[in-house]
């Protein structure tokens, strides 16, 4: 029941589209007819406004350390991490936007930096180095769902390199028509505009 509960709250708070919530209070429109269509940060910046990017980023990415957070001060550690997962799934299925969501990666950074920093921390430079080369944040994205199990493994730690692969596959299962563009060389570099 504690667990459900903790489904709830994590899904609750990762189902608010901060970047359609932004984009829409701006006056720039309906995120989701710009660009890919996604609603989160790499497609705000498609608008023009970094500001409103770094922002949609920021709050994504907070969701998931508050549901993590707030569920593990209530219910305790398991109950965090199923919060965790909550967000990710109220981030890509919201009920709200007839459960067509983003992607999860500013999200999923939040959860894996509130499980443990080094974590998240690990995933976020993995990001960083690969966006530095390639200029694509979707390659970016994937690199850092890989690296994440890997360095929790690395760190002894089985459990969160579990969580952190689940985690991943969502992430990896919501960028498909990313990896199709990918590999027909396609897919746009980091604030191209729309
Ligand atoms: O964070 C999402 C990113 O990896 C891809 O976004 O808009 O290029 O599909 P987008």
């Amino acid at each position: 029941m504690i667990l459900l509960l903790a489904l709830a709250l994590g899904y609750a708070l990762g189902s608010i589209p901060f970047g359609l919530v932004l984009t829409r209070a701006a006056g720039l429109g309906d995120i989701r007819q710009i660009g890919s269509g996604n609603i989160g940060a790499t497609n705000v910046l498609r608008t023009g406004s970094k500001a409103l990017a770094a922002a949609t980023l920021l709050l994504d990415l907070l969701k998931g350390v508050a549901a993590l957070l707030a569920a593990g001060a209530l219910w305790g550690e398991t109950a965090g991490l199923v919060a965790g997962f909550g967000a990710m799934l109220g981030h890509a299925f919201p009920a709200w936007l007839g459960f067509k969501g983003g992607k999860g990666v500013a999200t999923g950074g939040g959860v894996l930096l509130a499980a443990a920093w080094w974590l998240g921390l690990g995933a976020a430079l993995a990001w960083l180095a690969t966006a530095v080369v390639t200029r694509i944040s979707s390659a970016a994205a994937i690199a850092a769902c890989v690296a994440a199990p890997v360095i929790a493994l690395l760190a002894g730690r089985t459990d969160l390199a579990v969580f952190a692969a689940g985690i991943a596959a969502l992430v990896v299962w919501r960028h498909r028509p990313n990896i199709e563009r990918l590999l027909a060389g396609t897919e746009p570099r980091i604030g191209r505009k729309a």
